[in-house]
């Protein structure tokens, strides 16, 4: 982490840091208030795609095996669960996440609630660690809300092309993508009227408070969302209120920050339908079924791994 931390926030000319940060227990709990925020609609729109088609996903893919890649608390997918339950189809299931105790607490719950389910957490980068995923059977890896955004255009190409490496030929991959629409509609879902988002993205800095010792004020972080119209994509942002010096004694760092000074902590791309085969075919993926729900907001993406 210190070294990680020490190269993004000196990077020049935009200091910025890895969504993974984000995540500590109360981030995790920040996260999911989002997803209850009304301005916030990925979650709820990829909820009724799921609803609506968590049988043909599970026949389609014909899994024993089901891997979830940034699970976070796994509520979505106990919609799939549920499906291959009723199917009697599934024999192992592997969240793998970054946040320790939200995967446990989710993986304990998934144990309690479907009995007999071989439930394997793995605490793990799923830019470094797909080699931990469970072999053999037929696996389907699911990665949902539009996680795969929170990547670089370079970034999400090289971790496709691992998690087809990770895969035998028939194996399925479930990707949840949030795509491009009005600018408002996506500003107002990443700086919603109550303040969550702006809570979830300060609480990065309380990360680095107790981690690395730093001493950043966090009162002296505004919050903001802005839109990359070349990019297409959302840039979260902790702006200085002020000028400032921040020691950083975990990462051997001392900064001094001016006044309107920006750090980057994400950024969330947008995607457009028509160009997710150009994405995943790649990568050693056939798109099978692309779903949208019916405003269009966020589609999924059933693609199998090719021979
Ligand atoms: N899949 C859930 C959660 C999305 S939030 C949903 O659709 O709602 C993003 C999740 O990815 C969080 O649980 C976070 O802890 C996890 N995460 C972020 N970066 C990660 C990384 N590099 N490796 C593994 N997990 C990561
Ligand atoms: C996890 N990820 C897909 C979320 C997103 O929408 O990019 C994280 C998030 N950031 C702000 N709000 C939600």
């Amino acid at each position: 982490m210190a070294e990680n931390i020490r190269r993004t926030l000196t990077d020049s000319p935009q200091r910025w840091l890895s969504p993974k940060w984000f995540y500590d227990d109360l981030g995790s709990v920040l996260f999911d208030a989002i997803t209850r925020v009304p301005e916030y609609y990925p979650t709820a729109r990829e909820r009724a795609i799921l609803l609506a088609r968590a049988d043909e996903i599970v026949v389609a893919s014909g899994a024993d095996t089901l891997v979830e890649l940034g699970s976070g608390t796994s509520d979505k997918t106990r919609l799939l669960l549920d499906a291959f339950t009723a199917r009697g189809q599934l024999r192992r299931f592997c969240p793998l996440d970054v946040s320790a105790t939200t995967l446990a607490t989710a993986a304990e719950a998934i144990g309690a609630e479907h009995p007999g389910l071989d439930v394997q957490p793995v605490v793990g980068d799923f830019l470094h660690d797909l080699h931990r995923i469970p072999t053999g059977g037929r696996r389907l890896v699911v990665f949902l809300g539009g996680t795969i955004g929170n990547l670089t255009p370079d970034e999400q190409a090289r971790f496709l092309r691992r998690v087809a490496d990770a895969l035998v030929p028939g194996d399925s991959l479930l990707l949840g993508t949030d795509l491009v629409k009005d600018t408002a509609r996506l500003l107002t879902a990443y700086d919603d009227p109550v303040g969550v988002t702006a809570a979830f993205n300060r609480n990065i800095l309380a990360v680095l408070n107790r981690e690395l010792g730093a001493d950043f004020d966090l009162r002296a972080w505004r919050h903001e969302a802005r839109w990359d119209a070349a990019g297409e994509r959302i840039e979260m942002h902790l702006v200085a209120r002020e000028a400032q010096s921040v020691r950083i004694p975990g990462a051997r760092l001392d900064l001094k920050l001016d006044e309107g000074e920006s750090i980057q902590t994400e950024i969330s791309s947008k995607f457009r339908i028509e160009r997710l085969p150009s994405l995943l075919g790649p990568a050693g993926f056939s798109v099978d079924s692309v779903w949208c729900d019916p405003d269009g907001d966020v589609a999924l993406t059933l693609a199998t791994r090719t021979g």
